[in-house]
């Protein structure tokens, strides 16, 4: 089974994310059929397109060898210590185009959309960009530590043989920055929330690294060894209103979850630092299905049938 070849297509730098709710009154899986349709695009469309459904709904249209086991929606805030909590705004669906040309990405998104307006009400849009080709916009580079490019497909995919084959769980997030909050700390104090440098990207010492940093509350360890993710965060937003749109896979949802407990300061330990600069505005968890099983729900839609 094969994996969305979008969520690896990397060197885009203009991208759109969108997520949808089936029209109330329409059969789900109509709905869904028609969206995985829609992104069966030509080549010359020039976008990468992934599209990823709310776990309990892809369960609910998919036959069961094409869903993961145990992924679960968003249904509750993570809540962490003191009141800290991260919130859950969980939506049916999510598309993501991914271009080098802003408005190829905006025909294609407007394209699709066209295609399933019938069945899908547009909830939320963001477009996002990439800041300095690697960098959030703290400044940090974002996605030193991502599996490279022959680890990746492992990473995110379900492996073969078990349930939900080829597909990949994605939590979305989007974090708005308090940029002046973080522009009043110096290199040394960002660098001592990240856990790496700023210039090079280079982990802090253990005996140096704060218990609170943002690295050392991201590494989840099961039994001495790390756990990978793959993320491919981008930067949103313009003056008034900006920050990083977290897009991050993985083949199983535990680890990205407990990044986020561990972030909230719920495993006990201490909270992320970098939550006092950053605040988490969204939260939801998709299914990214292989192509597969999204070929599966599209068939009886490929030829514009309605
Ligand atoms: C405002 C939101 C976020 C920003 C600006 C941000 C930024 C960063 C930066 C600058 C790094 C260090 C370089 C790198 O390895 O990429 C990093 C590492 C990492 N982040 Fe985030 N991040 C954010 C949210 C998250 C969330 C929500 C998760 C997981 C649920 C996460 C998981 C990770 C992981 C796993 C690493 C690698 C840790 C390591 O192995 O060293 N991040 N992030």
């Amino acid at each position: 089974m094969i994996h969305q070849s979008g969520i690896t297509g990397i060197g885009v730098t203009d991208h759109a994310y969108v997520e949808l709710d089936v029209k109330a009154g329409t059969d789900a899986a109509r709905a869904v059929g028609k969206l995985a349709a829609a992104i069966n695009l030509p080549s010359t469309a020039g976008a990468n397109v992934v599209v990823g459904i709310r776990p309990g709904l892809w369960a609910d249209v998919a036959d069961a060898e094409h869903v993961p086991a145990g992924v679960h929606d968003f249904d509750e805030p993570i809540r962490g210590r003191d009141g800290y909590d991260m919130p859950a705004t969980q939506h049916d669906a999510w598309l993501w185009v991914a271009s080098s040309s802003r408005s190829q990405a905006f025909d294609v998104e407007h394209h699709i959309i066209g295609e399933i307006r019938d069945v899908f009400d547009v909830a939320d849009e963001t477009v996002g960009w990439v800041y300095e080709m690697n960098r959030d916009l703290t400044g940090f580079e974002d996605g030193t530590e991502n599996p490279g490019a022959l680890e990746a497909p492992g990473v995110i995919a379900v492996p073969a043989g078990q349930p939900g084959a080829g597909a990949s769980v994605l939590l979305y997030q989007l974090w708005r920055h308090r940029t002046r909050d973080w522009e009043g700390l110096d290199d040394d104090a960002q660098q001592d929330v990240i856990g790496r440098t700023k210039i090079d990207s280079v982990e802090l010492d253990d005996d140096v690294k704060p218990e609170s940093s943002h690295v050392a509350r991201t590494v989840v360890e099961v039994d001495g060894e790390e756990l990978e993710v793959f993320r491919r965060n981008t930067s949103y937003g313009e003056m008034l209103d900006h920050g990083t749109v977290f897009v991050g896979f993985s083949h199983d949802q535990w680890r990205l979850e407990e990044m986020l407990r561990r972030m909230a300061g719920a495993d006990g330990g201490p909270r992320d630092r970098l939550t006092e600069f950053t605040d988490a505005l969204t939260g939801a968890w998709y299914v990214c299905p292989s192509v597969e099983g999204l070929l599966a729900v599209a068939e009886p839609f490929l030829d514009g049938e309605d």
